[in-house]
């Protein structure tokens, strides 16, 4: 298995996961290293690495054509940066993913795209809808509108040439390995460094967490059983919990009494919220990490102590994330 993008936040989850419960399959990473990617992440586990970029022709041909399956996690993948520069988004999101596709065509091999539920724009806070297959795409921001420039290339390369692929939209995960830049891992490390907690404006942003686990759980149910051609929307039912109340519960289990509100981040979705029905009726998926409160509190627990117990993972990059917070005005 090629798996792209493997040193970032949930390509990493997917490796260890993968090398645990599957322990047949034999894993190469492709992975550029960007700021985002970690070597550390996969120091010491059984697998190939191999540096280099989704967009060089060269290596990628290469290994694509040395490999049973491929699952394509590499993208530049913050919102707020993309705002900043979007370039590198179209270089990675677009030009790589077209880069792969070709090799693909050429050599017939398997893939699973991951994409997110950005694609899709987002929904009205009092909107009931929620993201299905079918949902058109809106995207926002220029991540998300290179998600879904990758997503439309997938589709074509199956429509077109046959290629055999399948793609997967999934909600916002959590978990370990996340760069702190994102929002559940800034609080837990803002909390850990005596600092304050930071919400985004008023916080009614509703993101429909998932944990990272049940989001490569589903990816392995779409290998194993996905049908080539079909797109699966990955979700855990979270789509009644906001910005709020997720800092809230992490405040409270990390028992801190306060937080900070700070500047919104322009044009910031809404809402999303997913209906992963044949995921789970056509597939036999269910997503593990739910209770009854805020169908996050195991997760999150578990996501707290491994900040907690791995602040060597985050430590030195900790200053440097937050002095580019502070210069955005958040
Ligand atoms: N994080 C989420 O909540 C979420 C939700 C749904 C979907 N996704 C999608 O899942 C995938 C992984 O997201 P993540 O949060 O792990 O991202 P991440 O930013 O943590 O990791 C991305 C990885 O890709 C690598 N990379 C970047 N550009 C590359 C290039 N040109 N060539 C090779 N490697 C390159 C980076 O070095 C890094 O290791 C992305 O496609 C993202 O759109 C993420």
């Amino acid at each position: 298995m090629l798996v792209t993008g493997g040193a970032g936040f949930i390509g990493t989850n997917f490796i260890r996961r993968t090398l645990a419960t599957r322990p047949e399959y034999e894993i190469t990473v492709l992975d550029k290293l960007t700021y985002a990617g970690n070597p550390e992440n996969l120091r010491g586990l059984d697998i190939r690495f191999v540096q280099g970029d989704i967009a060089d022709a060269d290596i990628v041909d290469t290994l694509v054509a040395t490999h049973d399956v491929i699952v394509h996690f590499a993208a530049e993948s913050h919102n707020d940066n993309s705002l900043d520069n979007p370039w590198p988004f179209v270089h990675t999101n677009i030009i790589g993913t077209y880069t792969l596709l070709e090799a693909v065509r050429a050599h017939g091999t398997r893939l699973h795209h991951i994409s997110t539920d950005e694609v899709f724009g987002d929904l009205a806070l009092d909107d009931p809808a929620r993201f299905t297959e079918t949902t058109a795409y809106r995207p926002s921001s220029p991540y998300s509108a290179t998600k879904a420039s990758s997503d439309l290339l997938v589709r074509a390369w199956v429509r077109s040439f046959g290629i055999p692929a399948t793609l997967s939209q999934c909600s916002n995960n959590y978990g370990p390995y996340q760069h702190i830049e994102k929002f559940i891992p800034r609080q837990i490390t803002n909390i850990l460094c005596g600092l304050p907690a930071k919400l985004y404006g008023t916080g009614e942003q509703v993101r429909d967490w998932i944990h990272v686990d049940d989001h490569n759980d589903a990816v392995h149910v779409i290998l194993d059983r996905g049908e080539i051609g079909q797109n699966y929307i990955i979700g855990a039912d979270n789509d009644h919990v906001n910005n709020k109340q997720v800092i809230e519960l992490i405040c409270e289990l990390m028992g801190q009494g306060s937080y900070e509100h700070v500047a919104d981040r322009p044009g910031h979705d809404m809402r999303y919220a997913m209906d992963s029905t044949k995921l789970r009726t056509e597939l036999g998926w269910q997503p593990a990490f739910t209770d009854t409160e805020t169908g996050m509190r195991t997760g999150l627990l578990h996501t707290i102590e491994w900040y907690q117990e791995h602040r060597s993972w985050w430590q030195a990059q900790k200053a440097a994330v937050e002095a580019r917070y502070q210069q955005q005005g958040h």
